[in-house]
């Protein structure tokens, strides 16, 4: 994206000339380009700062950003590196060991992804998801996935990943320039997208299958040109298990997965627990209400679909704004069209 853009849009959007250099600088830009901007500024606007005090500041502000923030997925704790190829400590690279601070529990890395599940790397152990999850860690769903499935949800209203993506910028506008989970990000669209678009320090594509990350892995080195490939991050974890410290994520995506979590509470209560004060959730998902809510006995049927598939069936946005609410989130706001729905909700500062 040209600088001119970007300055333009953070220039008249998100930088009144009256803003303090504390809120100037919770925009958070990771990018150097994106810092010198932010430096220019702060001269034009506040003049009584000094240009070493600017700088000083931005600087420790950059290494806020760059601090790991992956935990452990039992305690919570901050991770230790133990050995890391090219010393980079949440950049993928095999052969990557991190060490939980608290437990010792260590979890790898492999060609593809850090493994932070709670069970990875056990040799015996086994636990099947249930079918919503399992489905996904097919490598022939994983394959379909972005050559035809995805496309099918079109359907259902989605209005495709770069509209949505677009969308998503909207609700995301506080949260520019501090990182974001791509959680269940699947075969990683959205993640790319939101790497390509420099507008994110830090981008953490987090899916419980193995296969999609793959499909990640691959379908990012296909792409020519893509920049800052090391921002982007790619962690196996269960959603309702997430291996982040808490309070340390500034902005939770999650694209056409809700509805396929074992546990939608679990899930966005885990969301809540690792946003920071102020830092934004949004996700899209189905709703089957309108003429669906004329078939008799929808409740009891739903309960039985629910049982036997796992994915969650939502009936009305209530239910929505009601997860959220629950789950310590403030702020619920939304758009429709048809079954699609797109919603939004922050962390109270
Ligand atoms: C329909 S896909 C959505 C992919 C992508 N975000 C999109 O917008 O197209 C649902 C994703 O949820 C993931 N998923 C299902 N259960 C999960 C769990 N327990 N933890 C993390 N991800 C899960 C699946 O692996 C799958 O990639």
């Amino acid at each position: 994206m040209p600088m001119t853009i970007v300055s333009g849009r953070f220039a008249t959007a998100f930088l009144p000339t009256s803003i303090s250099i504390s809120k100037l600088l919770s925009v958070k830009f990771a990018a150097q380009r994106r810092v010198v901007f932010v430096s220019r500024s702060i001269h034009a606007s506040v003049s009584v700062e000094t240009n070493s005090n600017v700088e000083s500041v931005i600087e420790k502000e950059k290494k806020r950003e760059e601090k790991n923030i992956l935990a452990c997925p039992i305690c919570y704790s901050s991770l230790a590196l133990i050995s890391q190829p090219n010393g980079l400590v949440e950049s993928v690279a095999s052969g990557t060991q991190l060490q939980c601070n608290t437990c010792k529990r260590s979890y790898s890395s492999n060609e593809t992804h850090i493994d932070l599940a709670v069970a990875s790397g056990s040799k015996q152990y086994s636990e099947p998801m249930p079918l919503s999850t399992e489905l996904f860690r097919s490598p022939l769903v994983s394959f379909l996935y972005e050559r035809g499935w995805r496309q099918n949800f079109i359907w259902g209203g989605f209005p495709g990943p770069e509209k949505e993506f677009e969308m998503a910028k909207d609700y995301l506008k506080p949260v520019l320039g501090g990182n974001i989970v791509d959680a269940s990000c699947g075969s990683g669209m959205f993640s790319r997208l939101f790497a390509r678009s420099e507008l994110f320090s830090r981008v953490f594509a987090l899916d419980y299958s193995e296969n999609m990350l793959r499909q990640c892995y691959e379908l990012l080195n296909q792409e020519e040109n893509f920049p800052n490939k090391e921002k982007l991050v790619l962690v196996r974890a269960d959603i309702a298990r997430l291996p982040f410290l808490t309070g340390s994520v500034d902005a939770v995506h999650a694209g056409a997965a809700l509805h396929c979590w074992p546990s939608p509470s679990s899930a966005v209560a885990e969301i809540s627990r690792v946003l920071r004060p102020g830092g934004v959730f949004v996700a899209t998902t189905f709703i089957y209400d309108g003429p669906f809510s004329f078939i008799p006995f929808l409740k009891n049927l739903r309960q039985e679909l629910m049982r036997y598939s796992g994915s969650h069936i939502f009936l009305n946005e209530r239910e929505l704004e009601d997860l959220c609410r629950a789950s310590g989130l403030i702020g619920y706001t939304r758009v429709r069209n048809g079954l699609f729905i797109m919603l939004s909700a922050t962390k109270p500062r």
